[in-house]
């Protein structure tokens, strides 16, 4: 095979193209006619259209293998459930958060409850999505199944209850752990899924993708724990220190060992996607991308690298 001596501008192409497309297809499924109120259909686009990093859509669109009606539309789907999330977040009830992607958070100029009652409607309309997408009967329900696992009692509200309210018992690191995988792990992992699943992968590959996805997700929530202490709200586009006093990896193991610990799941993460047979370097180009690496490396220390 010719090697490919300059691949990030051909994944930047394909990541750009894929963005475009989903983002048309995310403002016609926002845009459909429907009796709702125009503040919360207002303050449902601007969550949802505003200038997140679509990385999960973005997963599932590599996993799948292609750009086609049903990935977009699974796509829509994810980005509408983790848009729903991160206006739960910054509720004051919550993180008591104010800014969202570089822009004022959803409660702040709609008020909190058409904020509560925006993210409630995209987690349902998500399912009204997914339940149409262009594929088999076996791999809706199969769809369908993986984004309510990743949403429910076993997933994001759990984490995201267990985060806001601590313990239940004592905390430990694999409690921390657990809380990061179930807030964010899980969310990436179904977006994994989801590709295998349009793409109809064997479960051998499923299994492996899963680990993929869950040391990203974990290796992504230290990334963004990191971020929380070191970078400056504008960098960040969102609120900083708001993880102070909270029992996070960063604080646990300090900046050192936790960044290193997410550079070791990066790692990780590599192994278990060649392990399931797929290219790495579109994967790369997004971590890349997302993770802020050489400027986490540059703000914790040398020690980490
Ligand atoms: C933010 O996720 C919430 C976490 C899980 C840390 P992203 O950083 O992917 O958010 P957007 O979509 O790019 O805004
Ligand atoms: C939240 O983690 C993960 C979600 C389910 C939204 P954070 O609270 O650290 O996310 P940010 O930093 O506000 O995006
Ligand atoms: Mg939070
Ligand atoms: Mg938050
Ligand atoms: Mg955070």
């Amino acid at each position: 095979m010719t090697p490919d001596l300059h691949p990030g501008p051909r994944h930047a192409e394909t990541f750009d193209r894929f963005r475009a497309a989903l983002d048309h297809r995310l403002e016609v499924v926002l845009g459909a006619t429907s009796d709702a109120p125009s503040r919360l259909r207002q303050a449902s686009s601007q969550a949802v259209l505003s200038p997140g990093k679509r990385m999960r859509p973005f997963i599932l669109h590599l996993v799948a293998g292609r750009m086609d009606a049903a990935v977009l539309d699974a796509g829509v789907a994810l980005e509408m459930v983790h848009s729903a999330s991160l206006i739960l977040d910054d509720l004051p009830c919550m993180d008591d958060a104010h800014l969202r992607r570089g822009a004022a958070a959803t409660h702040v100029t709609w008020g909190e409850a058409t904020a509560i009652l925006g993210a409630v409607g995209l987690l349902n309309q998500s399912f009204g999505v997914l339940g149409a997408v262009e594929a088999t009967d076996a791999q809706r329900v199969a769809l369908v199944r993986v984004m309510s696992d990743a949403v429910g009692w076993n997933g994001l509200v759990a984490g995201q209850d267990y985060d806001v309210n601590g313990p239940e018992g004592t905390g430990s690191v694999d409690h921390i752990d657990r809380v990061n995988r179930m807030k964010t792990g899980v969310l990436l992992i179904a977006a994994a899924e989801m590709g295998a699943i349009l793409a109809g992968r064997s479960d051998d590959c499923r299994a492996h993708l899963r680990r993929f996805a869950g040391d990203l997700g974990q290796a992504f929530q230290i990334a963004d724990d990191l971020g929380d202490a070191l970078k400056s709200r504008v960098e960040f586009g969102k609120d900083v220190g708001k993880d102070a006093g909270k029992d996070t990896l960063v604080a646990r193991l300090g900046p050192e060992l936790a960044l290193r610990r997410c550079l070791d799941l990066l790692l990780q993460a590599q192994h278990a996607l060649e392990a399931a047979g797929l290219d790495f370097a579109p994967f790369h180009w997004m971590i890349g991308q997302v993770f802020d690496r050489d400027l986490l490396i540059a703000r914790v220390g040398k020690g980490a690298a």
